[in-house]
Order: structure tokens, then sequence, then C-alpha cells
């Protein structure tokens, strides 16, 4: 079945229009340009992220089904799929990650068990038509321009963030809402900057959809990934999770995130939710890790169930309740969340060093002080 459906995906990509690399849309998109260079998207070929390879090289295979996602703008896509040709870093195309190219060529995403399908309508003609949710778009000669509604509802998101089933079957990833739908990916990933999309702006717009993408990598998106509540009675520390997400708290498995809690006594912590590995408290941890067949601890590619599924649907909350000594007037409660691109575990075995992968990232705040 699969095969099935991979084999339609590639009979559409064939009658593909001439790629147009996103480099040429800097002449007229240059802040556009300027953000997506600088976003995961641009860098989520095997060339440019270090994580993505070395997952794939841990696989062991020669094939790359990961391309299908990480540079779907491949041309000889199925035999980079199969792994009857290699992966090559000088052709443009591959290194050009989810290029613009791609992205505003698709015009329907099918859903599929395994993963869904990105149908892009690309003509022959020499001028390609690039959908989007402009209304009344000015002209240009590069290109035509089409408002399309899945630009404005964020189903072209779906084609490669809705969930992802390894070869055996089992899910490894996740973004889909708390019913199992898309939320409004755009409006919390694109939020619009002030000024014309593109440099003549003949139309006047006094506003556009940033493209910069930014998720776990920014201080700033971490911060509104959940709120934090806080109190104390009868002995006890009650801590609120509210994840303010159209996703699941973990949507990738390589990730890692917590609230750590402590009471401060006159500056000095006299208490703590963990001492060594947020793990002692699973509660407040999230983190999923996969077993296979035979139960052994399995990066994805080889999972056949959760060894542990510590997560927190969209839009959901958790109580976390903590017995603690008898706390004083003047005692300070201090939560924080923390993320991590990899976790710790994971990137000593991969040995990733860089700091943007192994640092925390100090999202929201909360603290009160003990009446
Ligand atoms: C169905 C589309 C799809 C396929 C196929 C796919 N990925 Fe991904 N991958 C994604 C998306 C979407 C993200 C971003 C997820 C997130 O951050 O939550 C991602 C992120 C990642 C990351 C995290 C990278 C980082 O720098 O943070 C790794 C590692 C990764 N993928 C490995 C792989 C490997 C290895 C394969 C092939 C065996 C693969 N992926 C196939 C869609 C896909
Ligand atoms: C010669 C200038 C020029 C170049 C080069 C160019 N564009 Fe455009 N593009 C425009 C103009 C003009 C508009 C209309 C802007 C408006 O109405 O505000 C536009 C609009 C768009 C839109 C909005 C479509 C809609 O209906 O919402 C998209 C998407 C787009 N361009 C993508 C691209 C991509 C991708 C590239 C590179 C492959 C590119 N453009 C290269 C001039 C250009
Ligand atoms: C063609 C496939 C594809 C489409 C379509 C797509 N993405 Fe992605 N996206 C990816 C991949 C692959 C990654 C991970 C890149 C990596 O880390 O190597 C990613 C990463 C991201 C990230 C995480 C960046 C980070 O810092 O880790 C965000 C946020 C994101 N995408 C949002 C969106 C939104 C919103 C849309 C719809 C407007 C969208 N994506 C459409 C493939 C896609
Ligand atoms: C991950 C998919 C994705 C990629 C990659 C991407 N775009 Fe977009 N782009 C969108 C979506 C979705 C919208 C509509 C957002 C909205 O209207 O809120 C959009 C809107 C636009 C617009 C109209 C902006 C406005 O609001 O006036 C232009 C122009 C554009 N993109 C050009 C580009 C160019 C140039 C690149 C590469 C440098 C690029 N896009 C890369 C998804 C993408
Ligand atoms: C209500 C706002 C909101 C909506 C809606 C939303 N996101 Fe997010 N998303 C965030 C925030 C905030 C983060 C930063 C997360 C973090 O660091 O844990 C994030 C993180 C991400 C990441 C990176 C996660 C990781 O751990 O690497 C991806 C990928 C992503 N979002 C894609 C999407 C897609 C696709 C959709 C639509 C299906 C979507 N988001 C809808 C707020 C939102």
């Amino acid at each position: 079945m699969k095969r099935i459906i991979l084999l339609l995906l590639f009979l559409f990509v064939a009658s593909e229009a001439k790629y147009l690399e996103s480099k040429s849309c800097k002449e007229c998109h240059e802040d556009i340009y300027a953000e997506h260079t600088k976003s995961m998207h641009h860098k989520s070929s095997l060339f440019s992220d270090e994580i993505h390879r070395k997952v794939k090289e841990l696989s062991g295979e020669q094939n790359y089904s990961c391309a299908l996602c990480h540079m779907p703008s491949t041309k000889n896509l199925s035999a980079v799929i199969r792994g009857t040709e290699e992966p090559d870093p000088k052709d443009v195309r591959q290194s050009d990650g989810v290029s613009c190219f791609y992205c505003h060529q698709i015009s329907k995403v099918h859903y599929a068990k395994a993963y869904n399908i990105n149908f892009s309508s690309a003509s022959g003609d020499d001028k390609p038509t690039m959908f989007g949710n402009l209304n009344n778009p000015d002209s240009s000669d590069k290109h035509h321009a089409e408002h399309n509604e899945i630009y404005k509802n964020s189903e072209v998101c779906m084609g490669c963030h809705s969930h992802k089933e390894n070869d055996l079957g089992f899910e490894v990833c996740n973004a889909k809402d708390q019913y199992d739908k898309t939320s409004d990916c755009i409006g919390c990933h694109m939020p619009k900057a002030s000024g014309g999309n593109e440099k003549f702006n003949k139309k006047g717009r006094d506003e556009y959809a940033t493209h910069n993408f930014l998720g776990i990598r920014s201080d700033e998106m971490v911060k509104k990934t959940v709120k934090l509540e806080l109190a104390y009675k009868n002995d006890t520390i009650e801590l609120t999770i509210v994840n303010k997400m159209g996703h699941a708290i973990i949507t990738h498995p390589m990730r890692l995130k917590f609230a750590k809690t402590v009471v401060l006594r006159k500056g000095e912590v006299i208490w703590s939710n963990f001492k060594e590995s947020p793990q002692e408290d699973k509660e407040a941890t999230f983190i999923v890790a996969f077993k296979d067949s035979e139960g052994k601890p399995a990066m994805p590619h080889t999972a056949t169930d959760y060894m542990l599924n510590q997560n927190l649907k969209a839009m959901s909350a958790k109580t976390v309740h903590y017995s603690v000594p008898k706390l004083q007037k003047g005692d300070e409660i201090k939560t924080t969340w923390i993320s991590y691109v990899i976790s710790p575990k994971i990137a000593q075995k991969l040995q990733i060093t860089s700091e943007e992968a192994t640092k925390a990232y100090i999202g929201a705040q909360e603290s009160i002080v003990v009446q």
C-alpha cells in the first residue's frame, strides 16, 4: 500500500515546473528571504542539520526516506528515498531544504495513515503559480499568484507536521491538537510584521506574514509554551501546568521539557523537586522514549511501543502535588520551565555538542511567597 501511495506521489512530482531556488526570491521578497534562511525549514536537509544527519546515520540504512519532508524539492526524490541515488550537497534543490518554491506549490494535502502527502500543482509553464493567502495579489514577472484556502487554515503545514509512523507502523511524532486535527499553526508561528511582503509594495500593504517559523530554539517562543500556577496549602505545593500550544508539549521524540520547582529560604534552596535529573519527578517532566519488540530502549526507526510517554495534549492542564516540610513565612516557592532541543542523554549518545542543541532554553517563571 505504502508503495502505491509513494508511486502516486512521484507521478505528481514528475510533472513539476522548472524549480526556482530560494535565493531567486530574494530579489523581490528580501525580508521574507532573510527570515527563511535563518529558519529550520531552510536548514532541514542532511547537509545543514547535524542532529537530523546523525539520527539518520544511526539507522545504518542506505535509503533516505526522510527526504520526503527534510528535502522535499529533490529532483530524483524517489531514487534518493529508495537509496539507489545518494544525496548530493551540491544540488541546490536538496540543500534548499523545505524551500520557498516547494511550500508555495502545495495545492492540497492528502491524509494518510503512515504520514500525509503533499500534492504539488505545478504546471510545466515558464511562469509558475505561487499559492498563498493574499487578497488580490499584484502581478509579477516571475510568477502568477493565486489564493488557496490551505494557506489560511494551516492545512498546508499538515503534509509534513501532522504525524509520522516508522516502517514498523508505530507513530513517532505528532503535532495534532487535542481533537486530532490541525490548529492555527500560522497564527502562532507566522506572526505579522509591519511592511510589505515585497520591495516595491505597489499594493501599499502595511503588514506581512513573517517566515522565521520559531519553535523550540527561541527563548521568546519557549516563554509562550505553558502557563504555570502555584499554590501552597496544608504543607503541600500545588503546581498547575497549562499547555498553551496547539499541539502536545512533546511533538518530537528528541526533546526534553520540564518544570523545575524550588523552595528558597533567605536565598538558599531548602527543597527542590529533583536533585540530579528532572526524571526524578516524572509528573513535571515531559519526555517520550521508545522500546523495540524485545523491550529494549530504541531509537525512533526501530520502535514498536513507548518505554515512557509523559506528555500533555494541546490546550490541556495537569496539577502536580508536592508534600514538603512545613514552610515558614517569607519562604519563596519558584517554578521555572526549561526545554532542551535534545535530551542530554541522547546528545551524549549522538556526540552532539553544539550550543544551540545542548543549552537549556528558559521559559515561563512563576513564584509565590509563603504568608
Ligand atoms: C512526514 C514528514 C517527515 C519525515 C518522513 C521525516 N521527518 Fe524528521 N521532522 C519532521 C518534522 C515536521 C520535524 C520538526 C518536528 C518538531 O520539531 O516537532 C522533524 C524533525 C526531525 C528531527 C529534529 C531535528 C532538530 O534539529 O531539531 C530529527 C532528528 C528528525 N526529524 C529525523 C528524521 C529522520 C532520521 C527521518 C528519516 C528516517 C525523518 N526525520 C523523516 C518531519 C519528517
Ligand atoms: C520580480 C519580483 C518577484 C520575484 C523574483 C518573486 N516574487 Fe513573489 N511576488 C511578487 C509580487 C509583486 C507579488 C504580489 C505582492 C502583493 O500583492 O502584495 C508576489 C507575491 C508572492 C506570493 C503571495 C501569493 C498569494 O497569492 O498570496 C508568494 C507566495 C510569492 N510571491 C512567492 C515567491 C517565491 C517563492 C519566489 C521565489 C521562487 C518569488 N515569489 C519570487 C514578486 C516577485
Ligand atoms: C515540506 C514539509 C514541511 C511543511 C509543508 C512545513 N514544515 Fe515545518 N518543518 C519541516 C521539517 C522537516 C522541520 C524540521 C527541520 C529540522 O529541524 O531539521 C520543520 C520545522 C518546523 C518548526 C520548528 C522549528 C524549530 O526551531 O525546531 C516549526 C515551528 C514549523 N516547522 C512550523 C511549520 C508551519 C507553521 C508550517 C505551515 C505553514 C510548516 N511548518 C510547514 C517540514 C515542513
Ligand atoms: C513552510 C512553508 C513556507 C515556506 C518554506 C515559505 N512560505 Fe511563504 N507563506 C507560507 C504561508 C502559510 C503563507 C500565508 C501566511 C498568512 O497569510 O498568514 C505565506 C505567505 C507568503 C507571502 C505573502 C506574505 C504576506 O502576508 O503578505 C509571500 C510573499 C511569501 N510567503 C513568500 C515566500 C518566500 C519568498 C519564501 C522563501 C524565502 C517562503 N515564502 C517560504 C508558507 C511558507
Ligand atoms: C497557540 C499557539 C500555537 C499553535 C496554534 C501552534 N503552535 Fe507550534 N509551538 C508554539 C510554541 C509556543 C512553541 C514553542 C515550544 C517549545 O519550545 O516547547 C511551538 C513549537 C512548535 C514546534 C517545535 C516543537 C519542538 O519541540 O521542537 C513545531 C514543529 C510546531 N510548533 C509546529 C506547529 C504546527 C505544525 C502547528 C499547527 C498544527 C502549530 N505548531 C500550532 C505555539 C503554537
